[in-house]
This record gives C-alpha cells, sequence and structure tokens, in this order.
C-alpha cells in the first residue's frame, strides 16, 4: 500500500522514525512527508534512508513532478504523527502553506492523525474546535496517551506508541469490507424542530452525528446512500445523496418517499414526540400584563414504528434507535427491550446516555436488540465504531 507519513515538529517525531520502521516491515511503501519544523528534531537523512523515498517538506521543491498534488492523489492512507496543535490548526482551516498541507487537501483516502503536546495545548478551546472540525469531515484524530510529557509535566498529550497508531491506521483501510455493495440504504439524521411561530421552535440537541457516520460507512462499505438530514451541524459526507427536513412531518414525508426503494431504513434522528397544536402565523409578542402564553402540544406520528408496520417494500430491514438512561423502574437494557418489542422495527440500538455519553459527544455505548429484544451486538466508542456495528448487526440479518 502507498502510505503518506506525515511528521509535524515536536519532540515526538523520533517516535515517527519506529513508525516508519513498522510500516516498512509490514511491506508498505512510505513517502514521509515532514514539516520544516519536524527537520529540526530529525534530519532529512533518516526519513531517506530509512523510507527509501525522496524527502521534501515544501511545495517548491520537485515542481516539475507536481508534488503538492502527487504525492496526495497516490496515497492510500494517510498518517500524521506525531500531528501537533499548529499541525491541527492549519489542517482544520485547510491551509496549504507547505507539503504535507497540501497533501491533506488532496487527499481522498482515510486519514489519521496522532497529536502529540502539552496538555494546556491539547485542552485549549481553539485545538478542541479544531479537532472537532476534522473529526466532523472524517478525519480519524486518535486522543493522545497520558503520562509523562518532555519536561517534567505529566497528563494527556503523549503520541501513542507506535505500534497502536500502526494497528489503528492499517484498520481503517484494511476493516472495510463492501458488504452493502448493490444495497440502498436510507439514514435519518438530526433533530426536527417544530414551529411556534416563524421565529420559533421546539427542537432537540442531536447534532446528527451518529446519523451522518452512519452515511459515511455505508457509503464507504459500497451501499448507495440517501440521508434524510433534519438540521445537522456536520457536513454531509462526500458520495451521499442528502434531502433536507426541518420538521417531523417533513421528516417523515422524505423518509417513506426514500423508502420505497430502500434496502434498510435506520431512523437515527430525534424526532419529536410532540408539536405545538398551532404555529402562528405572525410572531408571538409579549403583551405586558397578559401573562405567559400555554403552549398545546400534539403527538407526532411514530415513523418509525409507522415504517415497521407498513414495510414500504418487501424483504426491508427497518432500524430504530434509543436513547436510554435508566431509572428506577428499569435498567438501560431493560427500557431498550421494551422498546424493541413495542416498536416493531427488526432491530434496535440503544444508546447510553448521561454521565458524558450519548448527545454532542465522541464516546458511545450501545447495546443493539432485535425485535424480540435479545441482544444481537454491543459496541463502545466512537460514532465511527458504532455505526460499523449497527452495518454488521443488518449484514448478519440479511
Ligand atoms: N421516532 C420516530 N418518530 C417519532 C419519534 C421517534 O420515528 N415521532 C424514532 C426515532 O428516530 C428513534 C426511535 O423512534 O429511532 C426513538 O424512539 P422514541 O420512542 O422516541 O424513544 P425516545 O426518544 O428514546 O423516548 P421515550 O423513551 O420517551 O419513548
Amino acid at each position: 500500500m502507498h502510505i503518506v507519513l506525515g511528521v509535524a515538529g515536536g519532540i515526538a517525531a523520533y517516535k515517527a522514525v519506529l513508525l516508519l520502521r513498522l510500516l516498512r516491515e509490514d511491506g508498505h511503501a512510505v513517502r514521509v512527508v515532514p514539516t520544516r519544523a519536524a527537520l529540526e528534531f530529525v534530519g532529512r537523512a533518516t526519513w531517506e534512508a530509512l523510507s527509501g523515498q525522496p524527502v521534501t517538506t515544501d511545495v517548491f521543491e520537485d515542481v516539475d513532478q507536481v508534488a503538492h498534488v502527487a504525492v496526495g492523489k497516490q496515497a492510500e492512507l494517510v498518517i500524521v504523527a506525531p500531528a501537533t496543535a499548529d499541525l491541527l490548526a492549519r489542517a482544520a482551516t485547510g491551509q496549504a502553506d507547505d507539503l504535507l498541507t497540501a497533501t491533506l487537501l488532496v487527499a481522498r483516502c482515510p486519514v489519521l492523525l496522532a497529536p502529540a503536546m502539552h496538555t494546556e495545548m491539547w485542552e485549549h478551546p481553539a485545538t478542541v474546535a479544531n479537532v472537532a472540525t476534522l473529526r466532523s469531515r472524517g478525519v480519524h484524530v486518535l486522543d493522545p496517551a497520558a503520562g509523562r510529557l518532555t519536561g517534567t509535566d505529566t497528563g494527556p498529550g503523549r503520541l501513542p506508541e507506535p505500534d497502536e497508531i500502526a494497528a489503528a491506521a492499517l484498520a481503517l483501510v484494511t476493516d472495510r469490507p463492501r458488504d452493502l455493495a448493490g444495497r440502498h440504504v436510507v439514514v435519518s439524521a438530526g433533530g426536527t424542530r417544530e414551529p411556534l411561530d416563524p421565529v420559533r421552535f421546539l427542537g432537540n440537541r442531536s447534532s446528527g452525528r451518529q446519523g451522518v457516520a452512519l452515511a459515511r460507512t455505508a457509503h464507504a462499505r459500497g451501499a448507495r446512500v440517501t440521508l434524510v438530514a433534519a438540521n445537522i451541524d456536520v457536513p454531509v459526507p462526500p458520495g451521499v445523496d442528502v434531502v433536507r427536513a426541518e420538521t417531523g412531518a417533513e421528516l417523515r414525508d422524505a423518509v417513506r418517499a426514500a423508502a420505497k426503494d430502500a434496502d434498510v431504513v435506520v431512523m437515527a434522528a430525534a424526532v419529536a414526540d410532540f408539536r405545538p397544536r398551532t404555529s402562528a402565523e405572525s410572531k408571538i409578542k409579549k403583551e405586558p400584563g397578559g401573562g405567559a402564553p400555554v403552549l398545546e402540544l400534539v403527538e407526532t406520528v411514530d415513523i418509525l414504528a409507522e415504517l415497521a408496520h407498513d414495510r414500504l417494500r418487501a424483504g426491508q430491514l427497518v432500524v430504530g434507535f434509543a436513547a436510554e438512561t435508566g431509572d428506577e423502574t428499569g435498567s438501560v437494557l431493560e427500557h431498550g427491550q421494551a422498546k424493541a418489542r413495542r416498536k416493531g422495527a427488526d432491530l434496535l440500538v440503544v444508546n447510553a446516555v448521561g454521565g458524558g455519553r450519548g448527545f454532542g459527544t465522541d464516546a458511545n455505548d450501545i447495546t443493539i436488540l432485535d425485535g424480540s429484544g435479545a441482544v444481537v451486538g454491543t459496541a463502545a466508542g466512537s460514532k465511527d465504531v458504532v455505526a460499523h456495528a449497527v452495518w454488521d448487526a443488518v449484514v448478519a440479518r440479511s
């Protein structure tokens, strides 16, 4: 495989030497692309000798070979280790002021960034936002390890060990069965907004990231994907068809239209269970001494239960999601099992929320149930890990 190993300017660059050796021993062709600052830590001769390939940092070297485009185009996997705070910032803003950042813009293959920096830099809101932006675009950003840093300080910020980076990176390209090829899957994502008046709505905090991860991974596994997106705040992955919806009613229409021709429908959207009975034509005004308005709510259609009942296409698999916290009346699993039996879907993905898990976070903890409430799968990790587990369960059922 053609791998690009980007190296940014941090003391952990010495560990990238070991990573390079591992990748070469595994039989891969590795083109090392250090930043200028990286060469302050480990010199060009080391990279060239161990990779057996020329090493350039600048877009003005090897201009006749258009290296700033060619290196990224040839890559089947890009790893950046260490990825410094500066590199993350430049990648997040799409800069292309050296060969490594230009390569990141050109590459269409899986990209894994392994950050290493001081804890304060890793935890700074600027870096946190840059990592979130990169992850929302499908870039895989490892969490740094915790431990001894360059000086006497300790904390999160250490580069993970070279063998861990290699394993995580190679899993991105080898764990991709095209087992959904030839199938059309419909995924709903995001959160519905039910209008009160032209400017106000009842909504929820769903970002749409889990649904978008499902769409992205289904596309990677070969499916034709229609994403019905309700107010998502993450980009639509390349290659995925998108239909936008605002309210539960719009989402229902869009999902049902797409589902007529779908092999699998996954309802990952957070759909309002209730909406205001009426929506005012003009903005509701606060009248002095007029008191607070009382909202009258009416129940919405349960799209998932309806899809499970109607079966818009023969043999269609219907998958629902349930966010559960568990309470005095039952555990997360017990509530999920009751819901699985009630909804009639073929699979129900029970997401344990609360305590930093679920909404708006990167970590998830799921159990997949069949329609009888039996456990058919579990997964813990990023939204992509969860998404793959859902598709594994779908493939196993069909
Ligand atoms: N769903 C739907 N239409 C609705 C409400 C929910 O299709 N009007 C779907 C969601 O997309 C999700 C599943 O049903 O797949 C969630 O079930 P729901 O009964 O809403 O469960 P929770 O939101 O977890 O809430 P509760 O426990 O209060 O029932």
